[in-house]
């Protein structure tokens, strides 16, 4: 459920109307809904009750520090995978012992910066990144916490550019050999283990992966624990889906996965932190963009929008689907027409959608693409010098932009002309 709703004839964020937003700030841009996301979060806490755990939001799905500081109110922790998402999570007012630092290269710079500011916990991902934080942490004087990501070897069932828990993919440590691992760590100075950490896939849509996993770090957990190791917390990563496509998808509700949780490690007496990123923030979220041209082709009819490939790159880059809607109401019943979705970025692959069934719509019109909230903003470019594109937080009848369109001279003034030219 999302706070995406026609009102009165035209589609609102909460109460306040598209229309308004974008005779404002003009199209295309991002907006969120501030109660959408704070019902995601709500449903993971509540699912995970009575365990003692956290919640921390993946900021790589949405990273705008005003949404960080709206959940980071709420008690969210955060999970980050760069030395720049760390520094977001501590300009949204998220304490060093709220956030958790994921990623298969966290560089030494890295490391130093969140050891020096506070952080709960490193989930290391290899050896040798092992050893360099033993060495960095010994060099200031500090101890790291740590969990160990392992791989399970489980197929996540999900698109393969973005399954992460299979032994060819470049994550974690192979789950066969943690007991050498966690011990190489245990005898390292400047870490102490606290944990295990496992993700192993984005927009899964079934449990049953997660089962496997969670059931082979609870048999790891006993294990490390029989060989001396103080295991008190477990990492359960992100990855839980979202239905992209209203009208005929239904993945697990985090109160399902809550419960497989309980199930699986739920007797451990472990802490337990998840990593979720689209779940909190896909449906929080939309692009807006007005039609610049019908075209009619020779064997089909072009939709020209003023939004392209590099301001949400999912379509072309996975195959994703997106739901687009117009953001005035069509009447019920109202005849459709298939047109070909398209932006425009000189290359074919900057196509939203083919052969999309539409509601007749014109030159100037507005449209959504839904469930944008998740990796849009974030992994928007300027391709083509197409500036990145505002985005606004709506809360209530109220909304405010949080990060502004920049003008071309702001752009162009980031190059610079070497002395000889
Ligand atoms: N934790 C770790 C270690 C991750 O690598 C990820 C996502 C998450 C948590 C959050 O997963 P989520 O709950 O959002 O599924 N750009 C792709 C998705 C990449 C996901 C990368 N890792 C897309 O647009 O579908």
């Amino acid at each position: 459920m999302d706070h995406f709703q026609y009102k009165n004839g035209s589609l609102h964020a909460e109460d306040v109307a598209i229309a308004e937003i974008a005779a404002t700030v003009g199209t295309p841009f991002y907006v969120y809904s501030t109660a959408t996301m704070t019902r995601h979060y709500h449903l993971f806490t509540e699912a995970l009750s009575p365990l003692p755990h956290l919640v921390c939001f993946a900021i790589k799905s949405l990273s705008n520090v005003a949404v960080l500081k709206t959940l980071g109110n709420l008690g969210a922790g955060m999970d980050v995978v760069s030395g720049g998402e760390y520094l977001r999570a501590k300009a949204a007012g998220v304490p060093g012992d709220r956030i958790v630092f994921s990623g298969v290269g966290k560089t030494r710079d890295e490391m130093r910066l969140a050891l020096t500011g506070g952080i709960r916990q490193f989930n290391v991902e290899s050896e040798p990144e092992l050893r360099a934080l033993s060495e960095v942490a010994t060099s200031l004087g500090v101890t790291a916490p740590i969990t160990i990501r392992v791989n399970p070897d489980v197929d996540a069932k999900t698109h393969e550019k973005i399954a992460t828990g299979k032994k060819e993919n470049k994550f974690g440590i192979p789950i066969a050999r943690a007991s050498d691992v966690y011990a190489e760590a245990a005898r390292l100075p400047g870490l102490q283990v606290i944990g295990i950490d496992v993700h192993i896939g984005s927009q899964l849509t079934e449990l049953e992966p997660f089962e496997q996993a969670y059931l082979k770090v609870a048999d790891l957990t006993r294990r490390l624990r029989s060989e001396g190791h103080t295991i008190t917390r477990l990492d359960l990563g992100g990855g839980l889906g979202i239905p992209y496509q209203r009208s005929n998808e239904a993945p697990p509700l985090p109160t399902d996965y809550g419960a497989l949780i309980k199930r699986t490690v739920g007797d451990l007496g472990c802490e337990i932190e998840i990593e979720p990123g689209r779940l909190i923030s896909g449906n929080a979220g939309i692009l807006v963009a007005k039609i610049i041209y019908v075209k009619n082709g020779e064997d089909r009819d072009f939709l020209i929008l003023d939004a392209a490939m590099n301001d949400l790159v999912r379509p072309s880059m996975y195959g994703a689907h997106h739901d687009i809607v117009p953001v005035a109401e069509p009447p019920i019943a109202a005849p459709t027409q298939e047109f070909d979705v398209v932006g425009p970025v000189c290359e074919t692959g900057d196509t939203f959608a083919k052969g999309r069934d539409l509601p007749l719509v014109t030159e100037g019109d507005l449209v959504a693409f839904r469930s944008a909230g998740a990796y849009g903003a974030v992994m928007a470019s300027e391709y083509n010098t197409r500036p990145l594109i505002p985005e606004v937080l709506v809360n209530g009848d109220h909304f405010a932009v949080i990060r502004a369109r920049p003008s071309f001279d702001e752009i162009l003034n980031r190059d610079t002309i070497p002395e000889w030219l």
